[in-house]
């Protein structure tokens, strides 16, 4: 039996917050059921946050209302504050992803909270799970930034390591571990990552790379070698924190399928469907900065998906 890796399509979250065009709710909603089709089975599906910051998801109740079809995905929702869980929650969803910057520069500028203040409101939205809106709530924890900042510069991986514990100690189910800006690299990725598994203590552990500096499939390959059986990814690479100068795109999801499934994972998911999505998205978003090579060069002839 090949081993499975999980692909989180981020797409309808990370992939959108930074695009000029407000995407139709419909069309959100058309995206997510075709990458449920494709074989996605974990999908962030939108971020509650207030309309002002990011106007993207001034309907993420809309498209909570749309949870329904996608019977069989784990659609989780981010939320930057205990009031944007609280929304998650009355929307249906029950996997909430909490963003969390290790960099404190980050943090201000995404969050306008210091790290410390971000941990205290962890805490409240932990504290949900006690509240019958919150029973049986999933909660992950994103580190944001912890292989550098644009703003900060160096984050000090003791740093991401004392969060991480305490968000692990405090109620945290998930720890994504994230390097939004593009910094990171595989060594770091071999230093940071096996500290970090063996905090969770079981809990599962995601990688969500951004391809920034050209780095992001290198990344995933020590994070697999570290372990890792689970990465956020975006397709057509679209992707971006409009708070973190500089941000670019996700990790393609198509691409890092292909990578997979050539090493011998098993994705359960349809390449060939994941592209023929992505001529349509294009076409739904207009002029993005789109990226991926599987999309360009084609899939090999040799290529075999795993079974
Ligand atoms: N959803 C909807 N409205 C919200 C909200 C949420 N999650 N959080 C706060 N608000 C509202 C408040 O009710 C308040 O409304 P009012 O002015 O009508 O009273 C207003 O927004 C300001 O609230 P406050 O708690 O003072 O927030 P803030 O101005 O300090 O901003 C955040 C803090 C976290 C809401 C904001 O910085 C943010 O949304 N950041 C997320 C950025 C992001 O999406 N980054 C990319 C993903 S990592
Ligand atoms: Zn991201």
């Amino acid at each position: 039996m090949a081993e499975h890796v999980v692909l989180r399509e981020v797409g309808p979250r990370d992939g959108i917050q930074m695009a000029k065009r407000f995407l139709e709710t419909g069309r959100k909603l058309e995206w997510a059921r075709r990458l449920a089709a494709a074989g996605i089975r974990e999908i962030e599906l939108t971020s509650f946050v207030p309309p002002k910051v990011v106007p993207q998801f001034a309907d993420a109740d809309e498209v909570a209302r749309g949870l329904p079809q996608l019977a069989g995905v784990v659609a989780s929702a981010l939320v930057p504050n205990l009031k944007g869980a609280e929304r998650a929650l009355a929307a249906g969803f029950r996997h909430v992803n909490y963003v969390l910057s290790i960099s404190e520069a980050h943090s201000r500028s995404n969050v306008r909270r210091s790290t410390d203040e971000a941990i205290a409101e962890f805490d409240r939205i932990a504290a949900l799970k006690e509240t019958e809106a919150g029973r049986g709530m999933v909660l992950g924890v994103g580190l944001a930034t912890s292989f550098g900042c644009t703003l900060q510069g160096y984050v000090d991986p003791q740093r991401v390591f004392e969060v991480a514990r305490r968000v692990a100690a405090g109620g945290a189910d998930e720890l994504i571990v994230a390097d939004t800006v593009g910094y990171g690299n595989p060594a770091q990725v071999k230093a940071l990552l096996p500290p970090i598994i063996e905090i969770a203590a079981g809990r599962r552990v995601i990688c969500h790379f951004h391809d920034t500096r050209g780095l992001g499939l290198a990344n995933v390959a020590a994070a697999l070698d570290a372990g890792v059986r689970a990465f956020d990814a975006s397709l057509a690479g679209l992707g971006g924190c409009p708070f973190a100068p500089g941000a670019t795109g996700n990790i393609a999801t198509e691409d890092t399928a292909f990578m997979l499934e050539s090493m011998g994972f098993s994705t359960g998911v349809d390449i060939e469907a994941l592209l023929d999505l992505r001529r349509d998205l294009e076409s739904w978003l207009g002029e993005e900065r789109y990226s991926g090579a599987i999309a360009h060069a084609g899939l090999p002839k040799t290529y075999r998906p795993v079974r």
